[in-house]
């Protein structure tokens, strides 16, 4: 069997299928803001350290609309970045010390590319992965591994920042937790309201900064494929941040130092275009603050000053919004409809399953299946690519590295419904079908077991990320 044969279906690459690109609102807010001197200006200088600021307070605006949060959010407690990525850069710089800060707790499986991010910050062979069920996060075993890890930090006499100076805009934290706690890259699980309440409170317990990606909040739709409903206008959860805001007396509860636990880190790279490199970061004003006080941005300010100018303009004008509900939500609404009828068709008859299969809203970008037994899934992956010309992104590369064992994903897939063309989604799960068929037959033949491919998963995603 050859897959070459077949034209290729790319279900492994997490970027937005072109055609959902904004190029026309994009293009008359540029116009727009490079005519009229009083936003080109400011643009195309340098800007202040916490970003342009008729785009904060639109920011600020536009998140109160969406999360509801009991509190309205003010400009102060917003920063301008340059994406989620390299805010997390950013974050790392200005309230982590590499020796003082134990570790890196991560969610597994975990947003593979971020762990790259963590190790150049000096977490290498430090980051550690907790479990996820059902509702996320598993905080009897975050809370056990906290204990040991301040354990160990107290016989080594780790006490104090050690390589980081004090600086009043800033506070070193004792540990970092990173999640993406709605539609997760790559398990597609949300964490429940009671999850995120019991993860800020164990944050508070241990001096942690929860890094919370909240990259795919605003693509969401109802769960109910016959639904004739396929957008909607509101958040269907507080954000962790929210949560940290106003939980036990708040960030600003007696005794506590004003940062808080948690930052939300957003992006325009799901609802605009990744090549807009912006994004924004929300927590307490204090530590947006201290957020904007690092290095690279007190050196020339904020990132993406002349797209913030393009992006703002878009928030006020609305057409942001209007394609974030009325392009964006349905049309991946209707992506992610079309794959789940032909995974609920062809692939759960034979033995695969889904996380969290009672939701009531689902988003993001990402499907998350549990192959049967014994199949693993970097033999799936290669004979899928080998004999049907399909990439699918096999479990294991989203383990944490260095602290794989907690977390088994040798039977886990990821299959994204963003990039491909809508027409080849269907046939990217049929394809995917025949191959777990084809691989399950021959291992219930006695004494026919596939050799296991001997590929190697990393370079398979640097391929096609
Ligand atoms: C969880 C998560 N965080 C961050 C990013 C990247 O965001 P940005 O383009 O803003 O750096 C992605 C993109 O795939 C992602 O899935």
């Amino acid at each position: 069997m050859n897959g070459t044969s077949k034209a290729l279906v790319d279900l492994l690459k997490g970027w937005p299928n072109p055609a959902l690109l904004p190029a026309a609102q994009i293009k008359s807010a540029s116009s727009i803001a490079l005519s009229k001197p009083e936003i080109s200006i400011p643009g195309l200088l340098y800007g202040p350290d916490p970003g342009y600021e008729p785009l904060r307070q639109r920011i600020a605006t536009w998140l109160t609309e969406f999360y509801q949060p009991l509190l309205p959010i003010a400009a102060e407690r917003i920063c301008v970045t340059g994406g989620a990525s390299q805010n997390i850069a950013c974050l790392l710089q200005v309230f982590s010390d590499p020796i003082y800060t134990r570790n890196v707790w991560m969610v597994s499986p975990t947003y593979f590319l971020a762990m790259r991010i963590f190790e150049d910050s000096g977490f290498h062979g430090r980051l550690r992965s907790v479990p996820e069920d059902e509702e996320g996060i598993d905080i009897e075993y975050l809370r056990k591994a906290l204990r040991k890890s301040e354990e160990k930090a107290s016989v080594e006499g780790n006490i104090r920042p050690t390589l980081k100076p004090v600086r009043p805009w800033s506070k070193i934290y004792k540990h970092f937790i990173y999640t993406v706690p709605t539609f997760s890259n790559p398990s597609s699980v949300t964490m429940s309201l009671q999850r995120r309440q019991q993860l800020v409170r164990l944050a508070r317990e241990y001096d942690a900064c929860i890094i919370s990606d909240d990259v795919y909040d605003l693509l969401q739709w109802p769960a109910d494929t016959m639904a004739s409903q396929s957008s909607m206008e509101h958040a269907h959860l507080l954000r962790i941040v929210d949560v940290d805001r106003t939980l036990d007396g708040g960030t600003d509860r007696e005794g506590a130092d004003g940062f808080g636990n948690a930052v939300s880190n957003g992006s325009f790279s799901k609802i605009a275009g990744p090549g807009c490199r912006t994004g924004w970061a929300e927590s307490t004003s204090k530590f947006a603050w201290g957020n904007s006080q690092v290095g690279s941005s007190r050196s020339g300010g904020a990132p993406s000053q002349l797209t913030s100018t393009f992006i703002s303009n878009l928030l006020e004008s609305g057409e942001l919004q209007d394609h974030i509900l009325h392009t964006l939500q349905p049309a991946y609404a209707r992506r992610y409809r079309t794959v789940m009828a032909t995974i609920d068709k062809h692939l759960i008859p034979l033995g695969v399953t889904l996380p969290q299969a009672s939701r009531d809203v689902v988003g993001g970008y990402f499907i998350w299946l549990s192959l049967p037994a014994p199949l693993q899934a970097e033999e799936v992956a290669f004979f899928a690519k080998r004999d049907e010309n399909l990439v699918i992104a096999p479990g294991p590369i989203f383990a944490v590295t260095g602290d794989e064992k907690p977390v088994d994903l040798v039977r886990n897939v990821r299959i994204c419904f963003s990039w491909e063309e809508e027409g080849k989604l269907a046939e990217g799960i049929r394809r995917l079908g025949q191959v777990i068929c084809r691989l399950q037959n021959v291992k219930c033949q006695p004494g026919k077991e596939t050799a296991r491919p001997n590929v190697n998963s990393s370079s398979v995603v640097d391929q096609y990320r």
